[in-house]
């Protein structure tokens, strides 16, 4: 009774299918911890995503590569239980699905068995369609991730948009055939990707995608602008955190130098 109760209210991966279908478009940000999940769930979000973006987002490396499943649960474990609402996606990072049906179900197993999160996502498409297959029989939502892979970067020789309708289109309709429930579309044309859209039935996520996707996601650093310097085109900084915390930061260490801080108020008796 008491899960029946902790279900109410939350967007289940139907309710998420069905936006599509009703023409609801679909928001989707990161998050790796308890209190910006908490946030971005109770501003409305309908989806968060504990993307392996966490690599590069909150580790400081180069690319999303050396992400492990451990690093992925406990980031994931914070963000299951700090939302109430939103669905929740779990990334299964490098080489934990690759290596066939079998491990990526003992991976993505894991990932719901320990975190509170309702689906995974996987970079592939016609590639991993046996994965998305077993996974989906098991019971595992999956998101699918086409275009831009991150985890191929070596492949790709560096983030940048992915051309070529047939190979795309190709990929979006084999994870759709294989049980996707979804599909994120990284970086590719905007006519592309709408082509796509009116081809699936399940929605598509675009990142650097364009207008016409069923939703969008972005990485929440970004929007904040807490982001890499650049940023990637297709990113609008909706808040500039990173100017305003280096203003913060820099008046309380003035204030501590002068002895302006604390000050009797922010003392005891
Ligand atoms: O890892 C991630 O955050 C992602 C999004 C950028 C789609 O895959």
């Amino acid at each position: 009774m008491q899960s029946m109760n902790r279900q109410r209210g939350r967007i289940s991966v139907p309710d998420f299918v069905a936006k599509k279908a009703a023409g609801q478009k679909i928001s989707m940000l990161t998050a790796y911890d308890f209190p910006l999940a908490e946030l971005l769930d109770r501003c409305g979000v309908d989806g968060i995503l504990v993307g392996d973006s966490l690599g590069m987002v909150v580790q400081g490396r180069e690319t999303t590569l050396s992400v492990t499943l451990d690093q992925m649960v406990y980031h994931a474990e914070m963000v299951g239980r700090a939302v109430q609402r939103a669905l929740v996606v779990v990334d299964m990072p490098f080489l934990t699905f690759q290596l066939g049906v079998q491990r990526a179900l003992e991976h993505a197993g894991r990932i719901l068995k320990e975190t509170r999160c309702q689906a995974v996502k996987l970079e592939g498409g016609a590639d991993q369609a046996e994965v998305i297959a077993g996974l989906a029989t098991a019971g595992i939502p999956v998101m699918a991730h086409v275009g831009l892979r991150p985890q191929s970067i070596n492949q790709l020789g560096g983030f940048r948009v992915q051309r070529g309708e047939q190979r795309l289109l190709q990929d979006a309709q084999s994870a759709e055939q294989a049980g996707a429930f979804a599909i994120v579309l990284e970086c590719i044309p905007a006519a592309i990707a709408a082509v796509i859209t009116r081809t699936l039935r399940i929605p598509t996520i675009g990142i650097g995608a364009g207008p016409d996707c069923d939703g969008q996601v972005l990485v929440t650093h970004d929007l904040l602008g807490l982001g890499q310097d650049p940023l990637p085109r297709f990113v609008r900084e909706y808040a500039h955190l990173g100017q305003a915390v280096g203003e913060a930061v820099a008046r309380y260490v003035d204030d501590v130098r002068q002895g302006a801080f604390p000050g009797g108020d922010e003392s005891y008796e």
